[in-house]
């Protein structure tokens, strides 16, 4: 799997990525780490695994289709045909999606299609709900839209600081993110519909 992976901030899912590949455990290569920021410390952390990473400012662009259009050629000029989106804070236009159609995938803090949007965790914490937890899915035009590849669920403690809650997310992130990468990496996602099938290993 050529894999790029855009990331606006932390990057803590960027590492897990880098850290299965190294161990074997994902059959990927990271071709580009782009960030709309170059402030991020996803940057950071390409930079000491010695990938390839670029800061593309959309305040250098005139519109939202013309900086997705310097993406999708940073992507290609790098030789990637997959992209992850790992707390990357922007939408991506129709242009870009089209460019790796059903190539496109995005780790969300939350069990969609509950509690899409920026604060998914805290969120479902304000709801009052006992199981939280995060979804990798495809990336459509819609925020936190498209078909579901997998979830974890972990559970929410009374009164338990927001953190807390987060870190535990977290964690499970960092689990299923690779593991959904390493099935597109060998082609076991199947979209029939909404709904995504993982086929079992060989078939
Ligand atoms: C994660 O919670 C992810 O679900 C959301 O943005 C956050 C990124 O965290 N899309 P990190 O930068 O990978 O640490």
């Amino acid at each position: 799997l050529q894999l790029a992976v855009l990331a606006s901030g932390n990057g803590s899912n960027l590492q897990a990525i880098l850290d299965r590949i190294a161990s074997g455990a994902l059959d990927a290569k990271v071709c580009l780490v782009l960030c709309n920021k170059p402030e991020a410390r996803a940057l950071t952390r390409a930079r000491a695994a010695g990938v390839a990473h670029l800061a593309l400012s959309p305040a250098d662009y005139p519109d939202r289709e013309a900086f997705d259009a310097a993406m999708v050629a940073a992507i290609r000029a790098h030789g990637a045909d997959a992209v992850a989106l790992a707390g990357y804070m922007r939408l991506l236009t129709p242009g870009f999606l089209a460019a790796f159609a059903g190539r496109v995938v995005n780790i969300h803090p939350a069990l969609l299609p509950s509690f899409p949007g920026l604060c998914g965790a805290a969120d479902a914490q304000a709801y009052g709900v006992t199981l939280a937890g995060c979804t990798v899915h495809f990336v459509d035009e819609q925020m936190d839209h498209g078909s579901v590849i997998v979830q974890a669920a972990v559970p929410v403690h009374p009164g338990e600081p927001l953190d807390d809650l987060k870190a535990r997310i977290h964690a499970m992130e960092h689990r299923i993110y690779p593991q959904s990468l390493q099935w597109l990496a060998e082609g076991r996602l199947r979209v029939e519909g909404r709904v995504v099938r993982v086929l079992p290993r060989g078939d």
